[in-house]
């Protein structure tokens, strides 16, 4: 594959949790494979007042502690790091610009990048207006020499209003195809599989919609609370957090149509279409069909956890929720009627993500079993740990009369010949550095998840609906079965794709 061209990639807030965990690692990722551009230089921007050689240190150790691989040798990781150096501003002062501008022009002259810029903003999202508008008002904008991409890391909004506000600031200076809005699920290599396995298969294009499919579960569990990010999330939640993005795009991609195309608008535009289609729901309705829970201390492994409401930086009157549950419809021809359930939270058992596909049971069920979820048949596509497909269908067991069991088919990830699954950052970045925009937000899709969630949104700052307690550790409030009604339930996920059950081995 062709190197990108030679290029500089500054990044905004730089000293941050998300640089030293994510981009730092998955930058050395494509530094080792050759992805990166034959010259390339990095701007770390924060506000700390810091050398080069400090912002390098704190690079390294973030390297050490998060690489999921031993490092390369010292020598390589020493020749990465010569390649960073830092600026120091506390980003809304636009004197500071001419400075960055003058640093930005040197190194362009340094690795050769002939104009050709990334600016990733890894800030607070309150502060991507004031950085764009001093970057394009120091000239740094314009792509008349060479390109000029601005990386925005979620949020990209608080709500609808928020969301307009900021992309009407962003288009003022910034057309549309410079823009790159980030999700980092949508770099994972099994969120991109949903594609493949849908659009490459024949034996489940037929199956793939309404006449065949009772129901459509997503769910993404943390095991961790809230860690550090107390005072971020507690203005978030998991609705916020989890589902407005990343998992509205995962209901995107498995339930859209096939695209034209693999071109970056072919598939937006599919995902556009399937946004469109979710059936508004009204204020009064979001009680029924959204159920919110906050997890409350408990002991897990003899280790007594705090709950929300105890977590720094969170406010102990709290209503912010760390659980939900939501039930919707997608109304279109392949969907109709079909409802979609979306499950997610901290502090639950297991860190696991991942879509189950619920198949009708046969038109009059012969036998008997003892669980009605027996008689159906599943497909589960996990996108995190354990990456694969398990695929469930009915046997026989064996012995006296007709008892229906469920038996398992299952790929693993692991068990193909890879040395490693790419990080979705590594993805990501090497998409921005190539100028493939397929796999970031655009804003109409943004504009109609913010669309969708509005209603909920503003039905929960009346304050008056319920928050279950739910202690940390187990799957969330109990009732969040109801949700799901005839007698069926969620599916309770082990770490161990072929394994379930609300008490697994986790
Ligand atoms: N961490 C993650 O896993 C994660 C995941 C997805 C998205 N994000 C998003 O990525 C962005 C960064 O997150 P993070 O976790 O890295 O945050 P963080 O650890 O708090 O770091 C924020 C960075 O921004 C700078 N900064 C903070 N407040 C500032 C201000 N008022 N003015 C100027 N600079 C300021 C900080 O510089 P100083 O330290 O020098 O003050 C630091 O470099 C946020 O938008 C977040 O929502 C993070």
């Amino acid at each position: 594959m062709s190197k990108p061209f030679n290029q500089l990639l500054v990044i905004f807030g730089a000293t941050g949790d998300l640089v030293r965990r994510k981009l730092a690692p998955s930058l050395l990722a494509l530094y080792r494979n050759g992805s990166i551009p034959e010259k390339f230089e990095v701007i770390g921007v924060g506000r700390k007042k810091m050398s080069d050689d400090g912002f390098r240190s704190i690079i390294r150790e973030g390297l050490k502690l998060n690489n999921e691989n031993s490092l390369p040798d010292n020598i390589a990781v020493e020749d990465f790091l010569s390649h960073f150096s830092y600026f120091s501003s506390n980003m809304t002062d636009s004197k500071d610009f001419v400075g960055l501008r003058d640093l930005i022009q040197k190194k362009d002259r340094d690795c050769e990048a002939g104009g050709n810029y990334i600016f990733y903003l890894a800030t607070p999202s309150n502060l991507y207006s004031d950085i764009t508008e001093h970057l394009c008002h120091a000239g740094l904008c314009s792509e008349e020499k060479g390109f000029r991409r601005f990386v925005y890391e979620k949020p990209f909004g608080y709500d609808l209003e928020s969301f307009y506000k900021l992309n009407k600031s962003l288009k003022k200076f910034l057309k549309e195809s410079q823009i790159y809005r980030i999700d980092h699920y949508l770099g994972k290599e099994t969120v991109q599989n949903i594609l493949v396995t849908r659009f490459s298969n024949g034996i489940f294009e037929p199956l793939w919609n309404r006449n065949y499919i009772h129901h459509v579960e997503i769910t993404a569990a943390e095991d961790v609370g809230v860690e550090n990010r107390g005072g971020y999330y507690d203005n978030a939640g998991a609705m916020r957090d989890m589902v407005q993005n990343h998992l509205l795009q995962i209901v995107g991609l498995t339930s859209m149509e096939p695209p034209s195309s693999l071109n970056a608008d072919a598939i937006r535009n599919e995902i556009l279409k399937v946004l469109q289609s979710l059936r508004p729901i009204s204020e009064d309705e979001v009680e029924k069909n959204f159920l919110r829970g906050q997890y409350t201390s408990a002991i897990i492994n003899g280790i007594k956890v705090p709950g929300y409401r105890e977590e720094p930086g969170v406010n102990p009157e709290s209503r912010t929720e760390t659980y939900l549950a939501m039930k919707f419809y997608i109304d279109n021809w392949r969907w109709g009627g079909v409802p979609f359930f979306i499950r997610t939270g901290k502090r639950l058992p297991v860190r696991v993500t991942e879509i189950v596909i619920h198949f009708k049971s046969t038109p009059h069920f012969l036998f008997h079993v003892d669980d009605p979820g027996k008689s159906f048949n599943s497909m589960v596509i996990r996108i995190q740990p354990d990456e694969g497909i398990l695929l469930k269908f009915c046997i026989k067991k064996p012995g006296p009369g007709f008892i229906v069991e469920n038996a398992d088919m299952d790929f693993h990830y692991s068990e193909l010949e890879i040395e490693r699954i790419p990080l979705p950052y590594e993805r990501l970045l090497a998409d921005v550095m190539k100028g493939d925009s397929t796999l970031f937000g655009r804003s109409d899709i943004i504009e109609a998840a913010w669309k969708f969630l509005e209603p909920v949104q503003n039905a929960w700052k009346r304050k008056t609906g319920k928050i279950y307690g739910y202690p940390a550790g187990t799957w969330g409030p109990e009732n969040a079965d109801n949700l799901i009604g005839e007698g069926l339930t969620w599916r309770y996920p082990c770490k161990n794709l072929s394994k379930g059950g609300k008490y697994c081995e986790l």
